[in-house]
């Protein structure tokens, strides 16, 4: 059954406008074996909050044995400050994560399942066929608080167990997550193997089925692609682009997965062809160096690391900084 409805988001029509989803303070952090402090996590978001974003993925209501790096997301919720104009989707595996990401005031969520049986089984726990059924409980009692909802498709582009993934998968696991009532489906490549062409394929499959406007991708970058397969995708239209700062992330169930693509990159590589995401790239460059200090890290965005040596390279190469 096809998913296209009319209920696409009217505010992401606009063909030279980019959504950023920040999924740097949950991705990023999720696989972080030492536990971050709290004031880390939220000094973090405070510098988020002043970049220009629209929409920050805040944390997991996942179970804390299984993502300890999350275990303080309700304290976390708590703690952070609000701004109006920025949207703040978690992330929920089940009606439990629904019911405690709605004790702290969370209004709007995000579930998660894959394009692959063995993947989901090591990340949820559960069969694609039960992790819908999980889901439809939890899509019913949030449209009936009018919140919006988004569905994660890992495995999008290759597993980590079974290898190669068949696009009809992806979309039909995509379709199923539209059919629940999903208003945007996220298509991950996980594991970070996707290339440029197989990138396009899996998208014009699933746009086939599922209007574009209503699709998000979510690569991360562990064979340096990540890049190369959002302009493949931009090249098909889609608007809404997932990414991370300092280019932190990784699943704990994806072994040998690296970061997302750092948003700093993305919004460099935008900007420069003329696309608009709304983002102060050097607030964003401040809140990647933040993070990857905090962490003791390289930071893993270009962009970050050239803005650190030389703060004009970007206008001398074309990005026009302020
Ligand atoms: P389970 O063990 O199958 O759960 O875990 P269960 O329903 O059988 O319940 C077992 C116990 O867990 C019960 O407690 C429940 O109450 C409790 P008991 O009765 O034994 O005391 N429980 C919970 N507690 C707190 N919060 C909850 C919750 N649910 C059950 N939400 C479950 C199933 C889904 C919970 C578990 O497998 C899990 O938490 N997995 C999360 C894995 C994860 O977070 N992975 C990373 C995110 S996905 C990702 O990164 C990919 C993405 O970025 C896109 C991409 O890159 O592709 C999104
Ligand atoms: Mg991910």
């Amino acid at each position: 059954m096809s998913a296209r409805s009319e209920t696409a988001d009217p505010g992401k029509v606009s063909d030279d406008f980019v959504t950023i989803v920040e999924v740097g303070p949950r991705d990023g952090l999720q696989n972080e074996r030492q536990i971050i402090p709290l004031e880390v996590k939220l000094s973090l978001i405070h510098r988020l909050n002043r970049t220009g974003l629209k929409v920050i993925e805040l944390t997991g209501f996942v179970h804390p044995l299984w993502v300890p790096q999350l275990a303080d997301a309700e304290k976390f919720m708590q703690g952070f400050k609000r701004q109006e104009d920025i949207r703040y989707p978690v992330l929920v595996p089940n009606l439990i994560g629904l019911e405690r990401a709605l004790s702290v005031g969370a209004d709007e969520i995000a579930v998660f399942t894959a394009a692959s049986e063995p993947f989901n089984q090591k990340n949820i726990n559960c069969s694609i066929d039960e992790s819908i059924a999980r889901f439809k409980p939890v899509l019913d009692a949030a449209k009936s608080r009018g919140m919006r909802v988004r569905g994660y498709v890992s495995c999008a582009l290759g597993c980590p167990f079974q290898g190669s993934v068949p696009v009809a998968d992806v979309v039909q696991v995509a379709t199923r997550l539209a059919d629940i009532g999903c208003d945007e489906i996220s298509l991950g490549d996980t594991i970070g193997v996707g290339t440029p062409l197989h990138a396009k394929r899996m998208l014009a499959a699933v746009s086939s089925e599922i209007e574009i406007q209503r699709l998000a991708v979510h690569f991360h970058n562990t064979y340096g692609q990540a890049l190369a397969n959002i302009l493949a995708c931009l090249e098909l239209g889609v608007r809404t682009v997932d990414a991370s700062v300092g280019g932190l992330g990784g699943c704990p169930y994806a072994p040998g997965a690296s970061g997302n693509v750092p948003s700093e990159d993305v919004v460099y590589m935008l900007r420069g062809m003329g696309l608009e995401t709304g983002i102060d790239l050097e607030a964003l460059v401040d809140a990647g160096r933040f993070i990857s200090d905090a962490l003791g890290r390289t930071n893993a965005s270009s962009v970050g690391r050239a803005f650190k040596s030389d703060k004009k390279l970007g206008s001398k190469h074309g990005y026009q900084i302020g």
